[in-house]
């Protein structure tokens, strides 16, 4: 078992194939997109999975597939089905912005897949498109229904974003009405090519869940799941639930049990540091798995307490500005 210097175990690990994205999100990266890993530097699936081996045989039960978008990395699902095949992988979980995602959801249970968390911005085609700058909304409207079909567990992403997509907070609750899904309104944070979007930062947790509380006065706090990024909530008469994740504020930094491998393969112990080491150099260098497990556990003993401290240790006091595409969010 792996346990962090501040107690707490790490046995969840966000994998992250590819930085390239089929979309171009306001939020992630800028119109003509970010300049993309060259493909040699990329982490080969073979060192995927032998990363995933060594983690496995140390406690982390669970991966989470995530880019970029992971379905533009060719031949993502024979990928999947190796990493199923390791019995130390408990779980598999995939993060994906839907566009590419429906005609493989059939074979998600047989690969451990039971939950998907769907990226999803607006209910309006043409905001959906502003906000994306690609016209894929009724794509991912198909992958939303055939993983609803399939009885796989479905969150929706919404990254709240001031003169965006405010307008979208109150329909996206009302889907939850039919649907039973778990929309997450989430905190925006800088990571998009370029920084900062705003001089003022308006949309906390705090006002998401006002906003939502003034039209929906029934809402009630439900208990979250552990390790859980989300505040979750019901509303009487709704079969699916809501959430708000706290990204920018980092409240649930006390709970985290999660490390990051980035497409090149930067170990990220916390999302807001800029890299503890390069595991795919180590790799190409002929480490042996115990090597491996020792510079794991070492980066491991070594975490930042929190968000903000990490942020504070990026090398060179850098700002936080590289797109979401390039951390695997
Ligand atoms: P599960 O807990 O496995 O459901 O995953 P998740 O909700 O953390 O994953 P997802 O990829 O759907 O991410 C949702 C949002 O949470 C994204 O904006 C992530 O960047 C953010 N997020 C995920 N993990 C962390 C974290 O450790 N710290 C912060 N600040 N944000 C995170
Ligand atoms: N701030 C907050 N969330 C973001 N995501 C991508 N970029 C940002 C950002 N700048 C979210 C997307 C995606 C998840 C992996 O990260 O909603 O679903
Ligand atoms: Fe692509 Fe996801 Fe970034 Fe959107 S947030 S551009 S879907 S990687």
């Amino acid at each position: 078992m792996l346990y962090d210097n501040h107690g707490r175990l790490i046995n969840y690990v966000r994998l992250a194939v590819t930085d390239r994205c089929n979309l171009r999100c306001y939020y992630c990266m800028p119109e003509e997109g970010i300049k993309f890993v060259p493909r040699q530097e990329l982490l080969t699936y073979e060192e995927m999975e032998r990363i995933v081996r060594v983690l496995a045989a140390l406690g982390v039960e669970k991966v989470r597939i995530t880019g970029g978008e992971p379905f533009v990395r060719r031949d993502l699902m024979s990928f999947l089905r190796n990493i199923a095949a390791n019995e130390g992988v408990k779980k598999i979980a995939l993060t994906t912005n839907g566009v590419l995602t429906a005609p493989h959801v059939k074979e998600f249970k047989d690969l451990k897949i039971h939950s998907v968390n769907l990226s999803l911005d607006s209910l309006d085609p043409a905001r959906y498109f502003e906000v994306t700058r690609r016209n894929e909304f009724d794509a991912v409207m198909r992958t939303l229904d055939a993983l609803l079909d399939h009885g796989i567990g479905v969150k929706i992403n919404t990254v709240v974003m001031q003169g965006q997509n405010e307008q979208d907070i109150l329909p996206m609750v009302e889907m939850t009405k039919q649907l039973p899904v778990n929309v997450r309104f989430i905190e925006e944070m800088p990571f998009n090519g370029s920084g900062q979007h705003y001089k003022e930062w308006v949309w906390d947790h705090r006002r998401i869940i006002g906003h939502i509380r003034e039209a929906y006065p029934l809402l009630t706090k439900i208990p979250d799941p552990p390790h859980s990024t989300s505040y979750n909530y019901s509303i009487e008469g709704h079969q699916g639930t809501v959430g708000v994740i706290a990204a920018f504020s980092r409240t649930f930094c006390g709970t985290c049990n999660r490390i990051r491998i980035t497409p090149q393969g930067l170990l990220k112990t916390c999302l807001y540091d800029s890299g503890i080491f390069n595991v795919r150099d180590l790799l190409r260098a002929g480490a042996s798995d115990a090597e491996l497990t020792g510079a794991f556990t070492e980066a491991i003993g070594h975490r930042a307490k929190d968000g903000y401290e990490a942020e504070a240790s990026r090398f060179l006091h850098s700002p936080v500005t590289e797109s979401m595409a390039t951390i695997g969010g």
